[in-house]
Formats: structure tokens, sequence, C-alpha cells
């Protein structure tokens, strides 16, 4: 098939580098003669057009992509609570009931004459693009996330912003924490995985650090911050993932506005940690500031490698497939593979025997 025109939508939470994936996606289909358009905040451009100014969906050109290489966001807007496979719909009554409604997304891309979508986001996102693929769409998937979840990838963009902030964070911690001989826990998110917390409590040389992928024993961590204290080292960093349990114990999660998210890990580390150690303990939860702000050389390589690389992928025809990093080089992996698993820490990695021959506290 040869392709006059394309899509792009930007699903899930943003992450830093999505506008150097539109930008990269759009200048290179220009060059090849192709139209394209974005859609705006996931799928809803397209699902709910006539609630938009605009449209629902906005033409992407040379000119209306130029500088936001190094913009955090998406231009696009996102969404994610927007699969059109398992949509929330209004009902009159005020009710709301949960509808599969991609008969709406297919008619508008039909409408829309639109030959291919480049789908940019986590595994939410390639799991509904999977699906936009069985309805006879072209698709290929570009994956972003800070947490650095996604199979198929050795990395995603975003990640790497998030740790250099974490780490950022951690640094100023020290001083703070010195001067007070405190326990200063921060919390990152990650989701089921601990590759921020991990990463960055290395880089900024965190004492303990806690991820979901081992279950942590506090008697463990209070061992190491009571170690530290009589050696005259009276301060301690914790890094904590929110996704990170105690052993036999759940994960945290807060309810916001009828939605569990994870969360409130730190805050419960430092409540427990209170009777078994003398220092005064605060907490920080960096939360959304990891997915602010620009983001890193690395990040915005990735997004530019990954958009490119996502048009080269339609020109030869792929569909069904995600853009990974494989080091030196770009590769494609099917959809399905993608979404398969979560990528986790694993446990017997170099980065874990690395820890814990420096003595930093892995919570076991
Ligand atoms: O997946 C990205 C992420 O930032 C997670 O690390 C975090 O748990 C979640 O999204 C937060 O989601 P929300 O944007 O709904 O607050």
């Amino acid at each position: 098939m040869s392709i006059k025109k394309i899509a792009i939508t930007t699903g899930g939470g943003d992450a830093p580098g999505l506008n150097g994936v539109i930008r990269a996606v759009t200048l290179a289909a220009c060059r090849r003669g192709w139209e394209c358009v974005g859609i705006r905040h996931g799928f809803d451009g397209i699902l709910h057009a006539d609630e938009f100014e605009d449209g629902g969906t906005i033409a992407l050109t040379p000119s209306r992509v130029r500088g936001i290489g190094h913009l955090g966001g998406t231009i696009l807007g996102t969404t994610n609570r927007g699969n059109p496979f398992s949509y929330r719909v209004a009902l009159p009554d005020g009710t709301f009931e949960i509808q599969n409604i991609s008969d709406r997304l297919l008619k508008g891309f039909q409408d829309l004459e639109i030959d291919a979508l480049v789908a940019i986001g986590g595994d939410g996102t390639m799991e509904i693009a999977c699906q936009v693929a069985e309805l006879g769409i072209t698709v290929v998937g570009v994956p972003k996330t800070i947490d650095n979840d996604l199979d198929g990838t050795i990395a995603t963009f975003g990640f790497d912003t998030a740790v250099s902030f974490a780490t950022e964070a951690i640094d100023r911690l020290h001083t703070t924490g010195a001067s007070h001989n405190r326990v200063m826990i921060v919390e990152v998110m990650g989701r089921h995985a601990g590759w921020i917390a991990l990463e960055a409590g290395l880089a900024g040389s965190a004492d303990v650090i806690l991820i979901p992928e081992i279950p942590f024993d506090l008697a463990k961590v209070a061992e190491k911050v009571n170690q530290r204290n009589a050696t005259n080292r009276n301060f301690s960093i914790i890094s904590v993932a929110e996704g990170a349990l105690p052993i036999g114990g759940e994960a945290s999660y807060r309810t916001t506005g009828g939605i569990a998210n994870l969360g409130g890990l730190g805050e419960w580390v430092a409540e427990n940690l209170r009777p078994l150690v003398p220092n005064q303990i605060r907490t920080v939860v960096l939360g959304h500031l990891l997915r602010g702000g620009s983001p890193s050389s690395r990040d915005r390589l990735l997004a530019l490698r990954f958009g490119t690389a996502a048009v080269r992928a339609l020109e030869a025809g792929k569909k069904g497939v995600m853009v990974g990093l494989n080091p030196p080089e770009i590769h494609y992996v099917p959809l399905e593979e993608a979404t398969r698993k979560m990528k986790l820490v694993p446990v017997d990695c170099d980065m874990i025997q690395t820890a814990e021959d420096l003595g930093t506290c892995m919570g076991r």
C-alpha cells in the first residue's frame, strides 16, 4: 500500500521526549511527501471530534513542529482514560458505562483518509495499538515511559530525564539531611518496576534503595541507618520506588477522584521506621515532577531515532510492530511481544550487585 497520509497519537501519561517524536515523525513523513495529522488527547480527537474547536486533529507540518523538540509534555495532549475498546461513556441518567466504541475510531480513520498510525505511548497504548491493528489499520508503535518497564526495548524515552531529575533531588537531600542528622526518604514513580529508584539511588549514593522486585524488611533498613549513626554518619538517604512493598505486605495506593494510584509508601516507611531509629525523618515525593520539564539529551536523541525509525518502518511496509532500542541498532518487535510482560529489574542484575557491593541496603 502506498502511504499518503499518516496520523500520530500520544497516549497514557506524558513523558519528556514526546514532542521530539512528533517532530521527527512529521519531518520524516513530510520529506516523503506524506501528509501528517496529530490526533488530540489520545484518540479523543477522533472519538469526540465535535467537542474540539479545531475538529480534534491538527495538521502537522514542518513549520508546526518547529522549535518543540526541547519542550516537555505533548503538543497533542494525552489521556490515560481514552481506550476506545473500553471507553467510559456517560449515560443520560448521569451514570457511566464501559463500552467498546472502536467502530467510531475506524470510521474516523476512513473519513479522514488516514493510511497509517504512529502510536506513541507506554504498555497501555501499545496494547490499544495491537487492537487497533486488528481493526485493519496499519500501526507502528513508539515506546515511551519514564518507568522504563516496556519489554522489547532496552530503553524508553523519558526515563533518562526522570533519573537525572531524581538524582539531582537526592544530591540536594544529602546536604539538608546531613545538616539535621535526619533520614531523608525520597519516593519516586515507576509503577511496579524499580528502575528509577535503583538508578537514581545508585547515581545519588542513597544508603538504602527499596524497589518492588525485592520486598523489603524494615528491620534491615533500620539496621543500616543505625550502623551509619554508629560510625558518625548521622544521616541517611532512602530511595523508595512507589511500587515497593514490605515482605508479606501490600503495595501502597492512594485514591484520587475514585481512581487508585500507587503512592504513599515513603510516608509508610517514615511512620514505621520512626520507632526503630533515633533520627528525625522527612519524606519527599517527587511525583509528576519526574515527568515535567525538558528532555535530557539522551531522551531527545532516542525520540528522534524512534520517530524517524517509525516512518522508515511504514515506508518498508511494516505493520503491527513497535520500534525498540537494541544497541547500537533500532529494531522492530511485534506489538504483542512488546506487551506480553512488564520489564522489571532482574534481581540478580549487576546494578543490584553493584549497590550491595557498595554497602547500599536493598532492604534484604
Ligand atoms: O506510567 C507513568 C506514571 O508516571 C507512573 O510512574 C505513575 O505511577 C503513573 O504514571 C501516574 O499516573 P497519573 O498520571 O494518572 O497520575
